[in-house]
């Protein structure tokens, strides 16, 4: 075969399909609740968008984006994440004119060029949610408990509510000079991705998972140190307002994101089934992405988990088998009975709404019984020369083995009611 496909992209097929189409079913349905509206932005924007948003030195900018030069010569870039569009959309829609608080959800395809490896794609689909036009801390608590409710609904249990509070950028330039002091004497055994990090985003040698910088790690010094009257205000009463809202949570003191977007209350959520990527959603608050995009001071707080390592961790749909599939298989003789049978399955799937199958190539009696009991079809009809003649059909109940005859005329409607009791 000549061609595969790309290595990090998937093609989501069959019982996967309808898993993602679940999920983002029961988003649309918890979200909505919570007062979110859908937003569809586009996949590919400006490379400028994301560069500003999520920060020049970051991981994702500097070694992961899909960025090139469109036909025009204009420099695009294929989505990392979904907050920065939404930011961009908020503004040129005049959101931050005509709503007080917009509250935005999505759910799509987002790109990173990373080394792929047991769940880390490079094609992945995040849902997320972002409230923009408030700096409440309640904000914060609803973004985590709409995400924790979003999860229960999908029977998703055992994961870990991560929060720290990064407070404001004054406030970690002053702990970025002290975090470069305590590191700079220890460089050399830093790995070479925190030596790296080292010149040009210290905080992240506190995210680093290799054995020598975590130990490293335990003497570093605290932002809690640096940070000022009002963050922990806000902080405290985010805490609160999660604890009102039955959010459970662990303050984690060393957790910093990927993302240089972040203010104040940042949050992670980490599932042990996942193994080595062991992160299902984060988020937080990003109250200066609005204003360095041109628009008015605008708090702004969401979150987007993954779904592919959501997926990953979800219970089987119950009703999975046999659900996307056949409800009535008709299996014909002859082509007189062919043509009659083709009737039949339009009219039930045009007129009655049921899902209907039949061998479109003529088949032998026992290929097509095989293919009524692969199709996980609950009824089988069977026409074939007998059955012309006498003008009826005989419907068989696959699960019980009770057959019954109807007229050709009262047929569509019978099944209708069956398979729908
Ligand atoms: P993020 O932490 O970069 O945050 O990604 C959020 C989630 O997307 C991760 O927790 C993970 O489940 C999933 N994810 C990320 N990269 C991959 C990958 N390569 N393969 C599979 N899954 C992946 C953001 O994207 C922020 N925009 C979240 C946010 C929204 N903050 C505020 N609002």
């Amino acid at each position: 075969m000549p061609f595969q496909r790309l290595r990090g992209f998937q093609d989501v097929i069959g019982d996967e399909a309808r898993a993602f189409a679940h999920a983002e079913s029961v988003a649309r349905r918890v979200f909505w609740r919570f007062g979110f509206e859908e937003m569809r932005t586009p996949l590919l924007e400006e490379e400028g968008v994301f560069k500003r948003a999520l920060g020049e030195d970051t991981d994702v900018v500097q070694k992961e984006m899909y960025a090139f030069k469109d036909r025009g010569g204009t420099p695009v870039a294929l989505r990392p994440e979904g907050t920065a569009g939404v930011v961009r959309a908020y503004l040129e829609n005049n959101f931050h004119k005509t709503k007080e608080v917009a509250k935005i959800f999505y759910l799509g395809a987002m790109f990173r060029g990373e080394r792929p490896q047991a769940g880390r794609l490079r094609q992945f689909h995040q849902i997320g949610a972002e409230t923009l036009g408030t700096a409440s801390p309640y904000a914060d608590a609803e973004t985590v408990h709409a995400l924790a409710v979003f999860l229960e609904e999908l029977g998703v249990s055992g994961y870990t509510v991560k929060l720290n509070n990064l407070g404001d950028p004054e406030e970690r330039k002053d702990y970025r000079i002290a975090l470069t002091a305590y590191y700079n004497p220890l460089k050399a055994r830093l790995c070479e991705d925190c030596r790296r990090r080292l010149e040009t985003n210290v905080l992240r040698l506190l995210d680093c998972k290799e054995a020598p910088c975590r130990a490293l790690r335990e003497k570093a010094p605290l932002l809690d140190a640096h940070l000022g009257q009002e963050s922990r205000a806000h902080f405290e009463m985010a805490k609160k307002a999660l604890d009102a809202a039955g959010v459970s949570y662990a303050v984690d003191a060393h957790l910093v994101r990927g993302l240089d977007y972040y203010t104040r209350t940042v949050f992670e959520v980490t599932h042990p089934g996942l193994g080595a990527q062991d992160a299902l959603a984060a988020g937080g608050r990003y109250d200066r992405l609005v204003e360095s995009f041109g628009g008015p001071a605008a708090g702004a707080v969401g979150f987007a988990i993954g779904v592919e390592r959501l997926l990953s961790l979800c219970p089987p749909a119950q009703d999975s088998k046999g659900k996307g599939g056949a409800c009535v298989f008709i299996v014909t003789l002859g082509a007189e009975a062919q043509a009659r049978g083709f009737s039949l399955l339009s009219e039930l799937r045009h007129r009655h709404g049921v899902a209907a199958e039949m061998d479109l190539s003529p088949k032998s009696l026992k290929s097509q019984m095989r293919s009524a009991d692969k199709s996980g079809a609950r009824f089988s009809i069977i026409l074939g020369e007998d059955e012309l003649k006498k003008g009826i059909l005989v419907v068989k109940d696959m699960t019980t083995g009770k057959q019954e005859e109807f007229s050709f005329e009262g047929a569509a409607a019978a099944l209708a009611s069956r398979t729908r009791a």
